[in-house]
């Protein structure tokens, strides 16, 4: 089998027999023997496996991801940094000088995650107060310790965030090789990279075609797409899926962009959450709620490679976006090499994890309307963890009011219903309506009827029941009194 080639810690490395579901974590620990980066649970959680990533040009700024579910083979002709890769020879970081002297370690087992965690946040250039506590404490909020505390390691954070430098020992734009492969080459390990829409629907399309694909020794089944692989790498983990064929769609430009044109957003399906919750807190598009859903969205490791497309095509009916783009009326276009069709998000939803993607298709974009004023749309989610943790139940909410009157009511719940649902028939009751003639008994009977929880490890059906109708109930509540 071909290689695979990256840069770790500024030295240029190619490694051969890469299976394709190899995950950066293993290839670190057990290929390259960089035992730093620690296992913990395996599933993005507890951030001990936290290193940072950058294009191999060094143009883009690292980010942290959770290697224990990066794919080996999505680090092509990138650059990873380690925590073997942050000290300057005999030098320490500055961070790592700081958790010393703060004594901001006991078993150390989480230390490395938050070195990483601390060391990108302090070489962030967006980010001019860095040493601001708010902000730290958001750098770590994807890294567990269970042992030491946060005081100390804040308290480290904040003594060398500000003061902390460059990585400059880590010269690696001047050593990275310029990628000559072919797309036929990448196959061999069967992760390709598709670097176009085109290349992606011409793959799609033999796949679907062949129904198999040949390759040197074994069959290969149709094609698993990835884009930030934090949904599909935890079923690899914890359910021992196995893909021999494995289409990475991260870097295709045109998938990661934001448009508009006149009041319409188009939001291609691989723009990260971080990318989103850049544009969502910046004018015009300034939305509370959307900055709500995004700040509780997973930890920055996972905002940093999770894309809004891989949340929705993974159908799962506690996925916060759904909810919120459920209730702007949003639409999704499908492509295929030969055809693209656009749906409402409403008709994508099929079934328990099931979508209308068709096996030669992929999501291209979400479209949606600019809300005359994004104050209508509010966002409520409730978890067992404030930060970094999946939604028991998730209201998505658009009042619209004029002269005291409901003129548009979209409402949209998570985590109640095999699939994401908007609520139609409590939003009739409503339509036409003044909120101070609105029965709240009567509305939240209506929404018991077409909901249908479960109870599973987060939340029981009832739990799930209750929450849904409070939710529902404060924001006619505070509508009510708004008015
Ligand atoms: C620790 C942790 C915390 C999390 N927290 C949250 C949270 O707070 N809220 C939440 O909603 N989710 C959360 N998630 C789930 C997950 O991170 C998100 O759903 C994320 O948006 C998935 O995007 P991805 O790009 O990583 O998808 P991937 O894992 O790459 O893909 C997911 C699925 O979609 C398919 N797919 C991806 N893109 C496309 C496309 N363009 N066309 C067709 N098919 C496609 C893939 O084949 C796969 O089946 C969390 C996950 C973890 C591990
Ligand atoms: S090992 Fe816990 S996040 Fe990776
Ligand atoms: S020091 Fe032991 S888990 Fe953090």
């Amino acid at each position: 089998m071909t290689g695979l080639r990256t840069t770790v810690n500024g030295l240029s490395v190619e490694i051969g027999n890469v299976d394709a579901t190899t995950s950066l974590l293993d290839l670190l620990r057990e290929t390259l023997n960089l035992k730093g980066t620690k296992q913990g649970c395996g599933s993005g959680d507890c951030g001990a496996c936290t290193v940072m990533i950058a294009a191999a040009d060094g143009q883009a700024e690292f980010r942290t991801v959770n290697a224990c579910i990066t794919p080996a083979g999505a680090v092509r002709d990138k650059h990873v940094v380690t925590v073997e890769g942050v000290a300057d020879g005999d030098d320490l970081h500055p961070v790592q000088q700081a958790l010393i002297d703060q004594h901001a370690s006991q078993c150390g087992f989480c230390t490395p995650g938050f070195v990483m965690s601390l060391v990108a946040h302090s070489l962030r250039t967006d980010a001019p107060k860095r040493g601001a506590r708010e902000k730290l404490v958001t750098a770590i909020s994807g890294n567990l310790c269970r042992c030491t505390g946060y005081g100390p390691i804040i308290a480290a954070g904040l003594a060398s965030c500000d003061a902390a430098g460059q990585l400059d020992h880590l010269t690696y734009a001047a050593q990275q090789p310029t990628s000559t492969e072919t797309p036929s080459q990448q196959a061999d390990i069967g992760y390709r990279i598709a670097r176009s829409e085109a290349e992606l629907g011409q793959w799609l399309q033999q796949d679907s075609a062949a129904g198999i694909i040949p390759s040197q020794s074994e069959p290969r089944t149709a094609a698993k797409l990835i884009a930030g692989a934090t949904d599909a790498w935890v079923a690899v983990n914890q359910e021992a899926q196995e893909h021999a064929n494995i289409i990475d769609i991260s870097r295709i430009e045109s998938l990661r962009v934001i448009s508009q044109e006149q009041q319409m957003l188009n939001i291609g399906a691989c723009v990260s959450h971080e990318a989103l919750l850049e544009f969502f807190t910046t004018p015009p598009n300034r939305s509370a709620a959307v900055e709500e859903l995004l700040r509780r969205f997973g930890s920055p490791q996972i905002r940093h490679a999770g894309t809004i497309g891989g949340n929705l095509c993974g159908g799962s009916p506690i996925a916060d976006w759904s909810p919120l783009l459920l209730a702007l009326d949003a639409w999704v276009t499908l492509k295929s090499a030969t055809a693209a069709r656009t749906l409402p998000l409403s008709e994508f939803f099929l079934g328990y994890r099931q979508t209308s993607l068709a096996g030669d298709e992929y999501l291209a974009s979400v479209q949606l309307d600019i809300p005359s004023s994004w104050s209508n749309l509010s966002f409520e989610k409730i978890s067992k963890r404030y930060e970094d943790d999946i939604s028991s139940v998730c209201a998505a909410i658009f009042l619209d009011l004029a002269e005291r009157t409901v003129r548009q009511a979209r409402i949209a719940f998570g985590g109640v219903a095999a699939t994401p649902v908007r609520v139609r028939k409590v939003e009739d009751m409503l339509l036409g309506k003044s909120l101070t003639d609105v029965d709240d008994g009567l509305l939240t009977n209506s929404l018991a009827s077409v909901i249908t929880p479960i109870s599973d490890v987060r939340a029981s059906a009832d739990y799930r029941m209750q929450m849904a109708k409070t939710l529902l109930l404060q924001r006619v509540q505070g509508a009510r009194k708004a008015d």
